[in-house]
């Protein structure tokens, strides 16, 4: 590669449909990628003896490989990616890599949302060195590599937000299976609306975890139902039986609610919806903060908009599935 040639890759967002929590006790979840929000890395070959430089450019953070402390989630994805692609090592790290490498990462799905941020920076980095060294990876080798670094986000993550942002299709997921793509017989609308309020998966994941320590017989009954609902979810999807789908979403919320993952903002979002006449609408994600989703129709999604920001959301995307 010529010194300042550039490589550009992308990955968007995500968010659960149903099933999130319950997923990571194997149950199984169904998530969508969201294309109106994307992650960017841009891969440039620098001069001999640069070796690695990242920018994380949102953060106004720029440092080498041997700056980065070692539970750096991008120093992770960087070395895993190129230890998978074969580049020759030197000494041990990729901190001498010869010609050097500058690799500037930013994004537009904020952080700790429930949006998949980190799992979509992750995969923008395995994309853009993935075609500057011109080695094709399939999106199943492209999860696995992320996987590994949202371990570091997340502790114990189930796998689901790598697998729909690897595959950029609505997935049906079960933790350690393969991935099942499935139809969507008629187009939906999912109004998601933020907010605001950051809340880091890996908390809210092993706060759950405790009260199953406590409860655990409660709890799994309470995943068990969940799997149900995703399961009719995925059913309702394939029929194209949208009002079904509406109430399986409000069944879902009102399980997380019990699981003690719902918060006051959320609430308020979820019943602004309601009011403005979705069909359904759940928190999606971790939960605690982040975002909730609505099913809407082309009809009620402006006055559903509406009633979001006047109840606080802080930003109300409308993405289309199928
Ligand atoms: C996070 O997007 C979804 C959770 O179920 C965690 C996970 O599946 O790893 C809360």
């Amino acid at each position: 590669m010529e010194v300042g040639s550039s490589t550009v890759a992308y990955a968007s967002g995500k968010v659960i449909l149903f099933g999130e929590h319950a997923v990571v006790y194997g149950q199984p979840a169904i998530a969508i990628p969201v294309t109106q929000v994307k992650a960017q890395a841009r891969v440039e070959a620098g001069s001999e003896s640069q070796g690695i430089t990242i920018i994380a450019a949102d953060l106004g953070q720029s440092y080498s490989l041997e700056q980065a402390p070692p539970d750096d989630a991008l120093l992770a994805i960087v070395v895993s990616t190129l230890e998978h692609i074969g580049v020759e090592k030197k000494q041990e790290t990729f901190a001498t890599l010869s010609p050097g490498l500058t690799i500037t990462v930013s994004s537009t799905i904020p952080m700790a949302r429930g949006l998949g941020s980190g799992a979509a920076v992750s995969t923008a980095i395995v994309r853009a060195l993935g075609k500057h060294f011109e080695n094709r990876m399939s999106p199943q080798a492209i999860s696995n590599l992320v996987y590994e670094t949202e371990k570091i986000h997340h502790g114990t993550p189930s796998g689901i937000d790598n697998t729909v942002i690897a595959f950029e299709k609505p997935v049906y997921f079960i933790k350690n299976q393969k991935v099942k793509i499935f139809s969507v017989k008629r187009p939906f609308l999912l109004a998601i609306a933020d907010t605001g309020i950051a809340s880091p998966t890996r908390i809210v994941v092993s706060d759950v975890c405790r009260a199953w320590e406590r409860e655990r017989e409660k709890y799994e009954e309470m995943f068990d139902e969940i799997g149900t609902i995703t399961e009719m979810g995925r059913q309702a999807i394939e029929r194209g039986e949208i009002e079904t789908m509406g109430q399986l979403m409000n069944e879902n919320h009102r399980l997380l609610q019990l699981i003690g993952v719902s918060s006051p903002e959320l609430e308020g979002l979820v019943e602004a919806a309601r009011q403005g006449g979705a069909m359904g609408a759940k928190l999606s994600g971790a939960g605690r903060g982040g975002n909730i989703i609505a099913l809407v129709t082309q009809e009620t999604r402006s006055r559903v908009e509406m009633m979001l920001r006047l109840a606080g959301a802080k930003d109300v995307i409308v993405t289309e599935v199928g």
